[in-house]
């Protein structure tokens, strides 16, 4: 293990332009100089190789809950909450995002048991979302990719999900856009309180519509939630409304930007287009390919809650390990010419969901969300091109997304 003068985390931390326009040649960089790297600045340490990564976020004997790291690690800083409560597990503040067990694996278990079966009968709801969102561009000369469909799309379907009523869903829209902030370390003071509010608003909301499932049972997550509950699933209202918003917090950008780096990949490798349209049972195949080569997420945190080796290298108890999932993905040890974006792609075991018991837990929707999407964009404007434009990526850390991406249909 190592550390230099010129520690990358910092560098993806800041709103570095030059990590963000080639995050791939930092990552090489690290994966084949220094795979496991003591970073001196945040005091965490990164693993890039496929092995160490994959590794790692399956070992459910490793914690994630910031208050195991090291105070003095960027995990570790915030040690008290921002209403001035010590940092400590907490199902009222925390989601499953940062829960460990024996919480995590209580709220996550009936969560997960309810949303799988909701994603698995999702699919005819988003062809008609989708349908909807393309339609309603119908005479444009130019769209935004990201504004106009990558947006949309995921914060319609996960409200179908909750079974959020048509009459309330501006604001559902408005508020998920807004919690969404919550991401960004950066954000301004106006930001954080428009977080804020949107995070009253949206607890209130479900609370409200809890009650209401509870009196007139529909066919929704939101029913499923509180009748698991009355089963005898140990989970508190407030658990229950802190894990929705999770959902959103978690799902929305992240389908967005699959949604906006599929299109951009697509339409930048014209004969892998051209082969999807030709046999369009390739969709699967392709969405895998996009999480694989340009996936959503660059990495996710585990924390050692021991003194351990990685690679012979010493992780020390409450070290943030961060596990570089882009660069993974990139590994050529697994992944044959692993910088050609290929669709048909035989073997792509990627982990652009991360691993374990953290695993995504949209991923089932997500994917599908964007196989029936990409083709729907496809098959509506087959002449779809890239308007020549500057690409700008979003400086928001750990995230890989477009600001916007013009396209002319
Ligand atoms: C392409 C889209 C997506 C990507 C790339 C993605 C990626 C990830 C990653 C890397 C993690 C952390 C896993 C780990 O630490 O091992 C995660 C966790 C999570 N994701 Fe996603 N996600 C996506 C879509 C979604 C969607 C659609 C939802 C919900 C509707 C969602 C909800 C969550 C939640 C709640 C967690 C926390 C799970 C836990 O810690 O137990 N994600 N996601």
């Amino acid at each position: 293990m190592a550390s230099d003068d010129a520690p990358m985390l910092f560098n993806l931390f800041s709103s570095d332009p030059t990590y963000r326009a080639d995050p791939d040649k930092r990552l090489k960089a690290l994966r084949e100089g220094c795979p496991v790297k003591r970073d001196a600045i945040a005091n965490v340490v990164m693993i890039s190789r496929y092995a160490d990564v994959r590794a790692t976020v399956n070992d459910r004997t490793l914690v994630k809950h910031p208050v195991h790291a090291r105070p003095d690690s960027l995990y570790g800083q915030a040690r008290m909450r921002p209403d001035g409560r010590p940092l400590e597990q907490d199902t009222t503040a925390d989601s499953i995002l940062h829960l460990d067990d024996p919480d995590h694996a209580r709220i996550r278990g009936p969560l997960m048991q309810a949303f799988y079966k909701r994603a698995a009968k999702m699919r005819p709801a988003t062809e008609r979302i989708v349908g909807e969102v393309l339609d309603g561009l119908a005479g444009r000369k130019s769209f935004d990719m990201i504004a106009d469909v990558g947006v949309p799309i995921p914060i319609l379907v996960i409200a179908d999900v909750l079974g959020v009523e048509r009459g309330r869903l501006k604001e559902f829209r408005e508020w998920s856009e807004a919690i969404i902030l919550t991401l960004n370390p950066f954000a301004t003071p106006e930001q954080r309180e428009r977080v804020a509010w949107a995070g009253e608003m949206l607890d209130a909301f479900f609370m409200e519509e809890m009650a209401a499932r509870r009196m007139a049972p529909r066919d929704d997550l939101l029913t499923d939630m509180v009748q698991l509950q009355a089963e005898g699933a140990a989970l508190s209202d407030r658990e229950i409304v802190i894990n929705c918003s999770a959902l959103l917090v978690g799902g929305n950008l992240t389908t967005t930007d699959l949604i906006g780096n599929g299109v951009k990949l697509l339409l930048e490798h014209p004969e892998q287009l051209a082969a999807l349209k030709a046999d369009p049972s390739l969709i699967n195949a392709a969405v895998e390919e996009i999480l694989r080569f340009d996936g959503p997420i660059d990495f996710t945190i585990r924390v050692a809650p021991r003194e351990m080796e990685l690679d012979g290298c010493p992780v020390h108890k409450g070290d943030p390990i961060w596990t570089m999932l882009r660069a993974a993905n990139k590994d050529p040890a697994v992944f044959e010419e692993p910088d050609r974006f290929d669709i048909m792609r035989k073997h792509a075991p990627h982990v652009a969901f991360g691993g374990g018991a953290h695993i995504c837990i949209g991923a089932p929707l997500a994917r599908m969300e964007a196989q029936c999407a990409i083709p729907a964009i496809f098959d509506r404007f087959p002449n779809l091109r890239l308007a020549k434009q500057e690409f700008v990526w979003r400086a928001l850390p750990g995230f890989r997304g477009l600001e916007r991406l013009i396209v002319e249909p």
